[in-house]
């Protein structure tokens, strides 16, 4: 069963799926009029598109209280190593990177392989606005308000086959506009991976957008992945494509530093980091550091999906 956050439901939020489920009826009635008017068949249902900019922002806290981090600094304090190792050069290097157009290659183990111009998503998934917390491996955290639509909605779309067990991401290809990509350090692109129950699980998502706005290109635009109980580095930016695979994907941190980035890179407090505690965090805007919370705060609604793993042996 889906389980909504409180902190989702604003009234804003309400009206606008009550407006585009009345929208939906509307349009599903006027095309059963035309087929019993005509008697023909297929009559296109044209589909609404849901667009991040619906979403305008109101609330101010996430669900346990903690503040949203201000706009000023959720664009402007990023990771985004095809830009630049420094945080504070991301924004201004990114900034003419072309988002559009763009396609994303949904494929690997399914029955129905897809590829989708960006715009299509917007139409086919309506969009939501999803207030998380951003745990980064390097120890400081963010309260982000996103917009985007759940990654199981994709996935059932293009229908996994009995033979997938992960999902493998990809982030774009071109060292002229991403300049990081010509240095030898990192196997090239940067790609990441879930399991497959991982990825279904309703708290993942695909994200459109921040802060009732389009996705900016310094925090992935115009797709991006958001996991909020592992760390930042697993919410891998600007994905061209989607794969079903049968093995576990080695994600491009795996293959840079084996012992210190692991494939489940679950938000753990008691698992340090071979070189920092993860214990505690700063959280941008805030004076001093809190504790870390296990899977990020986000424990009730995933720890079943690690029962019986031993989650140092699998950091
Ligand atoms: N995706 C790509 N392609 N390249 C990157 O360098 N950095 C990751 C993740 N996704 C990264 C990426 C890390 S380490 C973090 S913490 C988050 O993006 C940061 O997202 P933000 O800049 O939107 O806060």
């Amino acid at each position: 069963m889906i389980k909504i956050r409180s902190s989702e439901i604003t009234p804003e939020h309400i009206y606008l799926s009550r407006r585009r489920f009345m929208v939906g009826i509307g349009a599903l009635a006027a095309s059963s009029a035309l087929l019993a008017a005509c008697g023909t068949q297929g009559a296109a249902v044209k589909e609404e598109e849901s667009k991040p900019t619906d979403l305008k922002t109101t609330a101010t806290t996430d669900e346990l209280g903690d503040k949203l981090t201000s706009f000023e600094a959720v664009t402007n304090y990023n990771n985004y190593y095809e830009f630049s190792t420094s945080k504070e050069m991301v924004a201004k290097l990114a900034k003419d990177f072309k988002t559009s157009p763009w396609t994303i290659e949904v494929g690997g183990l399914v029955n129905k392989p897809q590829t989708y111009g960006f715009e299509d998503l917007l139409k086919k998934f309506t969009q939501q606005e999803r207030i998380y917390r951003l745990r980064c491996v390097e120890a400081w955290s963010m309260v982000i308000p996103w917009q985007g639509f759940p990654l199981a909605e994709l996935l059932k779309e293009v229908e996994p086959t009995s033979k997938a067990k992960y999902v493998r991401f990809e982030t774009l290809f071109d060292p002229e506009q991403l300049p990081g990509q010509q240095s030898a350090w990192y196997t090239w692109p940067y790609a990441e991976g879930l399991r497959l129950d991982e990825a279904m699980n309703d708290l993942a998502i695909l994200s459109t957008g921040l802060y009732g706005k389009e996705l900016l290109p310094q925090n992935g635009a115009p797709l991006r992945l958001v996991v909020p109980w592992k760390y930042g580095f697993k919410s891998i930016k600007s994905i061209v494509k989607i794969e079903l695979v049968e093995e576990q994907p080695t994600s491009l941190w795996m293959a840079a530093a084996p012992n210190e980035y692991g494939f489940y890179a679950n938000v753990n407090p008691a698992v340090d980091h071979p070189r920092w505690s993860q214990a505690s965090e700063r959280r941008i805007g805030e004076f001093g550091r809190r504790p870390t919370l296990p899977f990020n705060g986000y424990e009730e609604e995933v720890a079943q999906l690690y029962k019986d793993m031993d989650l140092r042996a699998n950091y």
